[in-house]
């Protein structure tokens, strides 16, 4: 007579072990192709703030990631944390003690950007602009300051400027918020990226997130757009993942890349060895995934380009034109 366990063996075993199978050839199969592929570089640096005010939902795990696929494929990329909390400059094994130079002395003035500019000892073409604890207080004594929300933006349009081809990319992680930090991100940025966590409360938050970029849009920065969003810690074996990502594909199709990033261990063990998703497991499923959007989002840089000629020359003509149709504009929130 069959024993029990072979019973589960014929029923579970053999489908179990060729789907994980299938599983690991799909993934070294993507691998491979993405191996052979070269990313393009954008015709000039993309400025994208990594927004959500929602906590623990991937900002700074997307944006270490997003930064650290492309470096791997040779791209310049900059990183800068406007997060008090550091965590983009522990992911990406930089010093950020109180000791240490960050963003912060770059807003308050006492340091250039590039003084304060470290290399990630993975990455040759990474650069990383730590924060450290001392940002917090910035946000208080930014409220003194004349054009308080366009500080970051000078100092980056200043740099790019003077140093047109330094970085294809800059990524500007913010905190979970809509506060001061967040809205000098916003006015430097040319782009935002928006993470998405594939959970039941998703899209709450989503629209006040929408409501005060385009208030952003209006007020400070006309030529931003909401270029990407991405869906994170979704699990393709729940329904609810998918419900998600088919909800907002169906609002936002041109915006959200068609890579998701799985839930995956490794993804969340990667920050504490000072390591991206890319070095610590370059060949697993969340590395994989980072990288196929990160190659997304390069692929669409002519997309961008026009989009930002287009605005470029929307925010040119008289304000009374362009007001209220900015929000609405395709590729952008829609
Ligand atoms: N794809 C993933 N799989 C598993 N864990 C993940 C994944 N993405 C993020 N995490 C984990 O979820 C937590 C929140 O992620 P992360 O810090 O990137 O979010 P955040 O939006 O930057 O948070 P905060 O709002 O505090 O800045 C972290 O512990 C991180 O390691
Ligand atoms: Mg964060």
């Amino acid at each position: 007579m069959e024993s029990a366990s072979d019973v589960l063996k014929r029923i579970f075993g053999t489908s179990q072990q060729s789907s994980m199978g299938a599983e690991i050839a799909d993934l070294t199969q993507r691998y491979k192709r993405l191996e052979a592929i070269t990313f393009p570089k954008p015709s000039s640096t993309r400025i994208i703030a990594v927004a959500n005010q929602k906590g623990g939902v991937g900002k700074t795990t997307t944006t270490v990631n997003l930064a650290s696929a492309m470096a791997s494929k040779g791209l310049k990329v900059l990183v800068i944390d406007m997060d008090p909390q550091g965590n983009a400059s522990t992911a990406l094994g930089a010093r950020h003690g109180s000791q240490d130079y960050s963003i912060y002395d770059v807003i308050e003035s006492r340091h250039a950007l590039s003084e304060v500019f470290q290399q990630c000892p993975d990455f040759q073409s990474l650069t990383v602009v730590p924060a450290s604890i001392d940002l917090s207080g910035a946000e208080l004594e930014l409220s003194d300051v004349q054009e308080r929300h366009a500080v970051l933006r000078k100092i980056l349009n200043s740099y790019v400027i003077e140093h047109p081809t330094q970085f294809d990319y800059i990524y500007i992680d913010c905190p979970p918020s809509l506060g001061l930090l967040v809205l000098n991100a916003l006015c430097a940025a040319k782009e935002v990226l928006i993470p998405i966590q594939a959970e039941y409360y998703a899209l709450e938050g989503l629209g006040q997130l929408l409501h005060t970029i385009s208030l952003v849009q209006h007020s400070f920065n006309r030529t931003l757009s909401v270029s990407t969003m991405l869906v994170t810690m979704f699990d393709k074996r729940t329904l609810l993942s998918r419900e998600v990502f088919d909800e907002i594909q169906k609002h936002y199709p041109k915006i959200v890349l068609n890579a998701t990033i799985p839930r995956a261990v490794k993804i969340s063990e990667a920050p504490s060895f000072g390591q991206s998703i890319i070095s610590y497991d370059p060949k697993g499923a969340g590395s994989v995934a980072y990288l196929e959007a990160a190659l997304e989002i390069a692929q669409r840089s002519v997309q961008v380009d026009e989009e930002n000629i287009r605005r470029q020359h929307a925010s040119d003509e008289p304000q009374a034109n362009n007001g209220d149709s900015d929000t609405r504009q395709e590729g952008t929130v829609q």
